[in-house]
């Protein structure tokens, strides 16, 4: 079978990494006999700098022509100072709305490889950990209303946090999906202590609770989830929070795995086609220099092959390979840690990657 995919390589390591996730792609076409085919699309500064604007409408219009989309890293020094509506991370914001992605699926799993990288106590991490933290994407804070005006100490700045009870109950429906499809355990992460929103989604993800009775579910205030999950990451099995929450709690959860260049993530909608890219950002400081890790990247195109193609057997393939890889020693620069060992460039990782699932 065919698919299409919008290739989104974007800024500083994006196409590096986005090579390397359609260099394995392509082989595991080849072995199970998929064809891959991948059409570029420009986002981010480098499409700042060729069309003008962040997320050309020709972008928009090819990801939802698309079986699905895979997303390098958008974002640079070079476009810093430009206003919050021209910058490159509004592309982001703008296609994950434009394609209905409110489902942020990011896996935070312990490499028993890496354990030595973790900044965590080995006795915190000896039995490892396997998290699956579900970030609402297309609402909150991030799209609620922004601006200047006049406050009580002069000019101010503002944003908003709003969450309807249907975008609530369609995250929330979405954590309780993924699981009944793990070990039956849910943590719902507000601060409805303190804000209206998070007393409307806590009310909403009780209620919904009823209708999963095998799921173990309770709530967490977010300062106290951010301290659970340095003090006994290991137990959690799904997190369910907001736009905002999430950004944070899974860059914290990512870097107790080891490094932030290992983790995932999809974006899902309503329909197949979904965004697939690493939670990490565009690593400007090593860009171009083949020293980025491609694995985050790679992982994200297993979850595209799991969650918008249906397959089982070849996305098991790639994670197993990167297993493999890892167990053998190989590490790019970002998991060495003050180790001795020798760390491989990009493209290295990418060809034992490679090996591996030619080779098995
Ligand atoms: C992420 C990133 C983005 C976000 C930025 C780059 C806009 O941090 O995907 O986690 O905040 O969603
Ligand atoms: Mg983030």
């Amino acid at each position: 079978m065919k698919y299409h995919i919008a290739l989104l390589k974007g800024d500083g390591i994006g196409p590096e990494i986005t090579e390397s996730a359609a260099a394995v792609l392509n082989a595991v076409g080849e072995r199970y006999a998929h064809e891959f085919c991948f059409t570029p699309y420009l986002i981010g500064g480098c499409a700042i700098d060729a069309a003008g604007e962040p997320l050309p409408e020709e972008t928009v219009k090819g990801c939802l022509a698309s079986d699905s989309v895979l997303l390098g890293a958008v974002g640079g020094p070079k476009w810093d100072d430009l206003p919050g509506s021209r910058r490159p991370e509004k592309a982001l914001l703008g296609i994950r709305s434009a394609l209905g992605l409110y489902t942020n699926l990011r896996p935070a799993k312990l490499f028993p490889a890496l354990r030595g990288a973790s900044p965590l106590r080995e006795e915190i991490v000896s039995s490892g950990f396997d998290i699956l933290i579900v970030r609402e994407l297309t609402g909150g804070i991030y799209f609620g209303e922004r601006g200047y005006r006049t406050g009580k100490y002069g000019e101010e700045a503002f944003d908003t946090e709003a969450y309807s009870v249907t975008e609530i109950e369609r995250i929330g429906h979405a954590a309780f999906r993924a699981a009944m499809q793990r070990n039956k355990r849910l943590v719902s992460v507000d601060k409805a202590n303190v804000l209206e929103t998070s007393r409307l989604w806590r009310s909403i993800m009780h209620r919904l609770s009823e209708a999963y009775p095998e799921v173990q579910y309770s709530d967490l205030f977010v300062d106290n989830a951010a301290m659970q999950l340095v003090r006994n990451p290991k137990q959690f099995d799904v997190i369910v929070t907001s736009n905002m929450f999430g950004d944070i709690l899974s860059d914290e959860a990512s870097q107790i795995t080891g490094s932030i260049g290992m983790l995932a993530s999809a974006s899902l909608g309503d329909s197949k086609c979904g965004m697939y890219e690493p939670i990490h950002g565009s690593a400007p400081d090593i860009a171009g220099k083949n020293l980025a890790n491609p694995i985050a990247m790679v992982l994200s195109a297993a979850m595209m092959l799991r969650y918008s193609f249906g397959m089982t057997a070849e996305p098991d393939c790639i994670e197993q390979a990167v297993d493999r890889v890892l167990e053998r020693g190989i590490r790019t620069a970002d998991l060495i840690g003050n180790t001795e060992i020798r760390p491989v460039s990009c493209t290295e990782m990418t060809a034992q990657i490679l090996s591996e699932i030619t080779s098995s």
